[in-house]
């Protein structure tokens, strides 16, 4: 399978939304990429359940929303409403992730689950079977444009062994600090999602590099 391209939202240009929106339905990218943080569970607020029905409104393609928020399962019926596609908790914000899990996929989204950059994937071996998607952190979550952390290489190239080994069928997600110099080194290692903000939207042509975040 080709990789796939979620363009992060949040380093979009809030005050012209309609157009950011419909220059990622053009592009070549497969998924809305939409962060919500809740100040608590991360030290800083984006937005919510509103701005997500705007942009649903607008998109042609998935939304795949990326919650940074305690106790999500709070607000898993909310998101269904407004359109998520892909709902990813944090392993760290969940009490009982295995319910979290089946309480999305009951919901008819795919569940994800995002792990932070101090987390081990051997913490999530009894949902790997459970999961559509795992989310490997390459910054500490909170904030667009950070560095990328070089450890996250061996992190996915771990929990993409265990996949093949397993025969699993989850998709491997990373996310933050990803752009052209390091997307063919996160898919050769066996990530099939890349998320990127800042590379994207603070592009002179983010179409253009759409495109090759896509071809790389
Ligand atoms: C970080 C968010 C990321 C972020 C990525 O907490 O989860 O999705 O928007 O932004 P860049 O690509 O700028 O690191
Ligand atoms: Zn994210």
């Amino acid at each position: 399978m080709k990789h796939l391209i979620a363009p992060s939202m949040l380093a979009s240009d809030f005050g012209n939304l309609n157009a950011e929106v419909e220059m990622v339905n053009k592009s070549q990218a497969d998924w809305f990429h939409l962060d919500v943080m809740d100040g608590v569970f991360v030290p800083n607020i984006s937005f919510g359940i509103p701005i997500i029905k705007s942009i649903k409104k607008v998109a042609n393609k998935p939304l795949d929303v990326h919650l940074m928020i305690t106790d999500p399962d709070r607000y898993i019926t909310k998101f269904k409403e407004v359109g998520a596609d892909i709902l990813t908790v944090h392993y760290e914000a969940c009490n009982h992730l295995d319910r979290t899990i089946f309480t999305i996929k009951s919901q008819n989204m795919k569940a994800g689950v995002a792990i932070n950059p101090h987390t081990s994937i051997n913490l999530l071996e009894d949902v790997l079977g459970e999961v559509d998607l795992i989310c490997i952190m390459s910054v500490n979550p909170g904030f667009g444009g950070q560095k990328f952390i070089e450890r996250t290489y061996s992190k996915i190239e771990k929990l993409y062994k265990i996949k093949q080994k397993l025969n699993y069928d989850f998709l491997i997600q990373v996310d933050g600090g990803v752009d052209l110099n390091n997307t063919k080194k996160l898919v050769n290692v066996g990530a099939d999602v890349l998320v990127a903000g800042s590379s994207v939207f603070k592009s002179e042509n983010p179409l253009e590099t759409i495109k090759k975040l896509k071809n790389t």
